[in-house]
């Protein structure tokens, strides 16, 4: 990465800086409804070399994009300036500009091995690794504690929101900025309140596979953006600040008072998912591995049916994963394409990975990728 600053800006770079992608174990579509998630953080990471510029421009340029480098000045940035991959990054110096902190311009090169609309949150991955360079470089020691890092978590989500125009909760951020290797954050978007929760599967003979299903979403179209609107709408309807407002003894009665038949699934949906976190926790805890699978196929057959946000090839990768002695599987991320995630035995990992690989075959769609998920840490410094 260094040597690609020197090759595209003729500089050297202050530093490198990386934060990872991400996969949820469960708690989809709940985080923008003030509910609970738990991803864990992924080996994959985006990697960014930065140089300090005093004069308010910023460059940037990335090995995955072919073409001249994007350069805008700070001041010019808002939404829909720049455009394309660049509005995650200069949308984090916007947002840190934007909450008072002094930042200036600076030259950045970008990488990553986190898959591009995939659900393994390639754009969270991008803003947290700017994030944290600015923060060093700036000397705002944000990453010093988790209070910062969940300062920086926000900021970043607001590039994504306001700049980049992709309206996601706070998850894949958090997530980014706050996990640990080993563990899986319990993230309360209530309150930003967080748990480690030790995730040790090998102590169980198991192992997690992601499958990337090779289908391609992206946050900036209209059908998450729609999911939201739909759960704000029935939050108004039922009176509450939120849907987390509603608990699972309550939701009889809230499904009651909702005429649309849409918007009784998808107060469903978020009320049974926030209720299955604690569960797949405490089943995680115990050790009760066939329970945290029931939990991860309820979640799943929940986003299809009532937040309907699965897709054939997401259905094809969490139905071959079952079939073949898979304790649970379910999508992951957003939907509509990118990630299945299955908790298998490990000595079946391998023909669980054959299994899905030959329906997608038969199926006509692109291959899939399998790969075992270590849970890994969050942004940091690399050089
Ligand atoms: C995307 C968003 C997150 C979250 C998930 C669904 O990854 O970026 O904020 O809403 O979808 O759980």
């Amino acid at each position: 990465m260094l040597t690609r600053m020197t090759e595209q800006f003729g500089v050297t770079a202050d530093g490198v800086w990386s934060a990872p992608g991400r996969i949820n174990l469960i708690g989809e579509h709940t985080d923008y409804n003030d509910g609970l998630a738990l991803p864990i953080a992924l080996p994959r990471r985006t990697v960014a070399a930065v140089r300090r510029r005093p004069d308010g421009l910023l460059r940037m340029a990335s090995t995955g994009v072919p073409g001249e480098p994007v350069t805008v000045l700070l001041d010019e940035v808002r939404p829909g300036t720049p455009g394309g991959w660049a509005a995650y990054v200069a949308g984090v110096f916007w947002a840190l500009d934007r909450a008072g902190y002094a930042v200036s311009g600076a030259d950045v090169v970008v990488s990553s091995d986190v898959p591009l609309g995939a659900g393994m949150s390639s754009s969270a991955a991008l803003e947290c690794a700017v994030g944290a360079a600015i923060s060093d470089l700036e000397g705002l020691d944000l990453l010093a504690d988790d209070t910062g890092r969940a300062h920086l978590a926000q900021l970043c989500r607001r590039a994504e929101n306001d700049i980049a125009g992709a309206p996601t909760g706070g998850m894949d951020q958090s997530a980014a900025m706050l996990c640990r290797p080993g563990h899986a954050l319990l993230l309360d978007c209530r309150d930003g309140a967080t748990r480690l929760v030790p995730f040790d599967l090998a102590a169980h003979g198991l192992e997690l596979l992601v499958i990337d299903t090779k289908a391609r979403h992206a946050l900036v179209d209209g059908q998450y953006a729609a999911r939201r609107a739909d759960c704000t709408a029935a939050a108004r309807a039922l009176e509450v600040t939120s849907l987390r407002e509603v608990s699972e003894t309550d939701l009889a009665g809230a499904l009651e008072r909702l005429a649309d038949p849409v918007a009784r699934r998808r107060v469903r949906h978020v009320v049974t998912e926030i209720a299955r976190v604690p569960r797949f926790v405490a089943a995680f805890e115990t050790g009760d591995m066939a329970e945290a699978g029931r939990l991860m196929v309820a979640s799943h057959a929940s986003l299809r049916d009532d937040f309907e946000v699965s897709c054939p090839e997401l259905e094809l990768a969490v139905e071959g994963a079952l079939r073949e002695g898979a304790l649970g599987a379910r999508m992951t991320g957003g939907g509509f394409g990118g990630c299945a995630i299955a908790l298998v035995p490990s000595d079946r990992a391998a023909a669980i990975a054959d299994t899905v690989t030959a329906a997608f075959a038969r199926a006509d769609f692109v291959a899939p990728q399998a790969f075992r998920a270590l849970a890994s840490g969050s942004a940091r410094r690399d050089t």
